[in-house]
Formats: C-alpha cells, structure tokens, sequence
C-alpha cells in the first residue's frame, strides 16, 4: 500500500491527502452506506406505510418485528400515527449506539475519517472523538442495551405464536423465518460489547467467587461471538427487514406463505 503523507501544522500529526492509499479501501465504506441507506429508506417507508391497525403487518400467526409488540394506533387529530414509529425508535437507538455501527457509519456518512490511513476531505480544526455532545450521547448503549433484551423475549415470543396455526399447532415459510430472525438477533444483541462487560468486566479473578467459573464459561462464548459482532450486526440487519417484508408480502396476497405441516 503506497501512502502520500505531508505533515500537519499540528506538532507531531501527519495529515494525509483523501487519495494517499492506492487499494481499493473505499469498498467497504461504500457497501456499508448502501446497506444502511437501503434499511433506513425501507423501514421509513414501512413505518409510514401502515398507519392503520391490522394493515399489512400481520397475517395469520405472522406478526412483523417492526409492529411488535402490537400497540393501538395513537391519533392526533385525524392523523393516524403508526405503532412502528413508537416501537422502531428504541431498536434504531441500539444499533446507533453500536460499537461496531458507530465505527462504520463515521466512515462511511462522514468520512471521519474514510478509512484507515486515508484522509479526511476536510480539515478539522482539533479532533475530540466522542468527547463532545452529541457525539456523548453514545455513552447511551449500555441503557439501550437493557431495551433491545426486552425486544428479544418479545420477539421470541411473537416466534413461538407463529407456530399456533387456529389453534393447531404447524410451521410455514414465515414461522422458520421469524425463528431465525430472532435467532440472529439474539446473538447480535448478547455478543454486544456492554453484555460482555456486565458478564466478565470489573472482576480481577474468576475462581475466586462461587460462581466465578460459571461466569467466566459464559464470557468465553460471549467473548467467541463479540469477535464475529459485525457479521451478527449485519446478518440480523438483513433479517429483520427480510421478515417484515415477508409478512407484507404474503399479508397483501403478493405471495403465498409455504405451510411445512
Ligand atoms: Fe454492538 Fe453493543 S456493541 S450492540
């Protein structure tokens, strides 16, 4: 990799131009503001699309993760609101907040910078990291990270009523996908960075309490899938966006779900 630098005003910092590296380092910005637009310009249309109850979030034993739990319809005026945008700003706040999230959408919407050891279009006049407000308010994950546990049992839930076709129990195409939705999320949510650190942080030696062992077993698993956070982020991402669009489809007659037995 060949790197053009030229020294900063700033004693002992190197800035360097936006075209210093040769590789093809800007594929991986790009991909991540691909995939983030694309969700948020789906889950904004589908938040605004059902603004009445019982539209195309639901079917059979279906319910869409981005209308659970289901809530009534709020009105303001003869403005209907939709339940989704009650419910998606908590999930939203999570994945924000998101160690990984927040490294990649720096890069990728700000070009703060690019990418490693390419630089910034613009000078910044001193950097201060997440230091400064906004930026604090990240500190926020650790709270959000309680929200999003309670969104996974309800989710979990949602995925066990998929099964009770009327009253008999049966499987389709949409039960195995909500079951793996909420796998997926699950594991991207408990290999998160602050989980890891309430389960084996802020202890100096794990065979020295009762159940010192236990805990440190439960960290080592955790820890083996905090390595692969990024690939649960964006897997859970695809998803959770995948069911929705699923039980829109089928809920609007567009397709037929598959009914396994
Ligand atoms: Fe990504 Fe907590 S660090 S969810």
């Amino acid at each position: 990799m060949a790197l053009n630098t030229a020294q900063s005003k700033e004693p002992g910092r190197v800035s360097l131009p936006i075209n210093s590296r040769k590789d093809t380092w800007w594929i991986k910005p790009l991909l991540v503001f691909l995939g983030l637009s694309t969700f948020g310009i789906y889950a904004t249309w589908r938040a605004f699309e059902d603004r009445y109850y019982w539209g195309p979030h639901t079917w059979g034993p279906y319910l869409s993760p981005f209308y659970s739990p289901l809530l009534p319809v709020f009105h303001i005026g003869h403005f209907a609101i939709s339940p989704a945008l009650l419910i998606l700003p908590f999930p939203l706040i999570f994945r924000l907040t998101c160690y990984y999230y927040r490294g990649a959408y720096y890069r990728a919407f700000f070009w703060d910078p690019p990418a490693c050891a390419v630089g910034e279009p613009s000078v910044r006049k001193r950097y201060t990291g997440e230091s400064r407000f906004p930026f604090t308010i990240q500190n926020l994950h650790r709270f959000a990270f309680y929200i999003a546990a309670v969104f996974i049992a309800i989710l979990a839930g949602d995925a066990i009523i998929a099964f009770d076709f009327n009253g008999h129990f049966g499987m389709g195409l949409g039960t195995l996908i909500m079951v793996v939705n909420v796998l997926l999320l699950s594991v991207y949510t408990f290999s998160c960075h602050s989980f890891r650190h309430l389960i084996g942080g802020a202890l100096n030696c794990y065979s020295c309490g009762r159940s010192g062992k236990t805990r440190f077993r439960i960290w080592q698993r955790i820890s083996y899938a905090n390595e692969r956070h990024m690939l649960f982020a964006w897997l859970s991402l695809f998803t959770v966006g995948f069911t929705d669009l699923y039980i829109r489809l089928v809920s609007a007659g567009i397709i037929h779900d598959v009914r396994f037995f």
